[in-house]
């Protein structure tokens, strides 16, 4: 088809001014990429399916507007992106339901695409408008969280920025993720957070397309959901942490706060509370929980760092407490604890833990699995549970989280249940960097960014079946861990690259290329107020 207003044959004066115009106004339009917009294009982070420049740029101005196609969800999207761009550029940004697809804009729309998946997108950058298509609002929402990674860094800021070219290169990025389940686990047991920094740490992960929240709610030092009909497990039991200062917990409102927080971020959060063992805060709440003579309990004179039953515990040991399989009352009380979790939970998932029982019988703790299990599924839900729970009857409706042992892994694997892949001395965010991190542990690992980074779900536990493996997660332990600065120093590098791992594909995924994009982050978390730490194997810009 010829573009041109004239025959080559006909010529006349009024054609050639008409031709000219166009060519003139086009020029205008088009501004060849900067430097910077270019860099930001191939610095991505998860790295996406695929990308290509085509070397100019659009320009976000006083005069865009955020237009959400019709469909469900895709208005949450757009105010969502409108939310995140209005402060830094201090335009309007006003979002529209118009039908357009006009210059100035910036379009999400939903569309059938069957490459894409349920969670991918498509962006298209032109001159005039930038194009954001999906078949479901949550790949529009990644769609804009790749845009905001597009744009200068400045966009991160909450203040007008003056005198910033609100660029970003054209081009076209089709994305969609490698695995469905890509999670950080905060545990918020040893160490209590309250429900703005779960907002905040919400935030930092769903930039980089982490769509799981797993809260570790219980633990020997802190009990921290409320439990209607159990109230003395927060009155008692979420009291202290460790190290002794004051604990807390979420009421169930503010659990519903951080749950609809997160589902605006399309993030599922999943709940844990950490039996059979891990359980000290219950018993220390409710002295009928606590195991009769016949359970092996070291007396504390032999370990003068653990309590005694009966007694809240602030230290940093595991695997001294149980609940006991022979009492009827453990099953009242972790019936009522799942019926109420569950019915605040919208998420299909509830964790049971099953990590370190190391005081429970072999028998029983087989036994309290298959129990847990037939729990989980009469709420409604699906049991997922550390490695250790390999042990008991699985089938294909569990996931198992392996965290340490191959074998486990494998022994989940052949009776069928799926796979999360949390291998301590890779993405157990809170071992330290190297011996001279001052926060974290190092009992798996001293991890830098580049170990943290190099190893591969498909290849990690040989005779574990690829289709088996539902993704990867990165649980933060909070035994050091006092404040969001803290969480910050240990998230921040290696995060971004388990988001990677559980996003891109296998052959987009290289240490080398990564380290460069990686390198082009750290004046965004300059803006955004990050502490994060800064690795000598990273080329830092800034
Ligand atoms: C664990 O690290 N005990 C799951």
């Amino acid at each position: 088809m010829s573009v041109l207003p004239f025959k080559l044959s006909g010529f006349y004066p009024v054609h050639l001014l008409t031709f000219l115009t166009l060519i003139v106004f086009s020029c205008d339009r088009s501004k060849p990429a900067s430097p910077q917009a270019k860099l930001r294009f191939e610095s991505i982070i998860p790295n996406p399916v695929s990308t290509s420049m085509s070397g100019n740029m659009f320009t976000l101005t006083d005069d865009t507007r955020i237009v959400a196609g019709a469909g469900n969800g895709v208005d949450q999207v757009a105010k969502f992106l409108a939310g995140k761009l209005r402060p830094a550029t201090g335009f309007e940004l006003p979002v529209l339901n118009e039908e357009s697809s006009g210059k100035d804009a910036v379009i999400l729309s939903l569309a059938d695409d069957k490459e894409l998946g349920e969670e991918g997108y498509e962006l298209v950058v032109s001159d005039d408008q930038i194009k954001i298509t999906a078949n479901s609002a949550v790949g529009l929402f990644w769609g804009a969280q790749t845009l905001r990674l597009l744009l200068p860094d400045e966009i991160e800021e909450k203040k007008v920025v003056a005198n910033t070219a609100w660029e970003v290169a054209t081009g076209t990025i089709r994305d969609y993720p490698r695995f469905e389940w890509r999670g950080s686990m905060l545990d918020v047991a040893r160490h209590f957070f309250g429900v703005e920094d779960i907002k905040h740490f919400i935030d930092l992960i769903s930039l980089y397309k982490i769509n799981i929240l797993h809260l570790h709610l219980s633990d020997d030092q802190g009990w921290r959901i409320e439990i209607k009909s159990w109230p003395d497990l927060t009155e008692i039991g979420g009291r202290t942490q460790v190290g002794g200062g004051d604990g807390g917990y979420y009421t169930q409102e503010q659990y519903a706060e951080i749950v609809g927080y997160a589902a605006r971020h399309f993030i599922t959060v999943v709940p844990e509370i950490d039996m059979p063992g891990h359980i000290n805060a219950a018993l220390v709440s409710y002295k009928e929980l606590n195991p009769g003579p016949s359970i092996n309990r070291e007396p504390a004179s032999a370990r003068p760092d653990r309590p005694e039953a009966g007694e809240v515990y602030t230290g940093t040991e595991v695997g001294f407490s149980t609940l006991d399989v022979k009492k009827e009352v453990t099953f009242r009380f972790i019936n009522d604890v799942l019926r109420e979790l569950a019915a605040i939970t919208p998420g299909p998932y509830l964790h049971i833990g099953g990590d370190e029982a190391a005081v429970t019988k072999k028998a029983d703790y087989i036994a309290f699995v298959n129990r847990f299990k037939d729990i989980v599924k009469a709420n409604g839900k699906k049991m997922i549970g550390w490695e250790e729970i390999a042990q008991g009857d699985l089938d294909s409706t569990i996931t198992v989280q392996h965290w340490h042992s191959q074998q486990y892994a494998r022994m989940a694997a052949d009776k069928g249940a799926r796979l999360i892949f949390s291998p301590a001395e890779k993405v157990y965010l809170d071992m330290q960097y190297d011996s001279t991190t001052k926060l974290g542990l190092h009992w798996a690992a001293y991890i830098e960014v580049d170990s943290s980074y190099m190893w591969d779900p498909a290849t990690r536990v040989p005779g574990v079946d690829a289709s088996l493996i539902l993704g990867v997660e990165a649980p933060l332990w909070s035994e050091t861990l006092v404040t969001m600065n803290d969480i910050e120093f240990l998230l921040f590098p290696r995060l971004p690259g388990v988001a990677e791992t559980g996003w891109s594909p296998r052959e987009k995924r290289d240490w080398e290329t990564y380290k460069a994009r990686l390198a082009n982050q750290s004046r965004r978390w300059n803006i955004m107020g990050i502490n994060f730490y800064k690795s000598p194997k990273v080329p830092w810009a800034y």
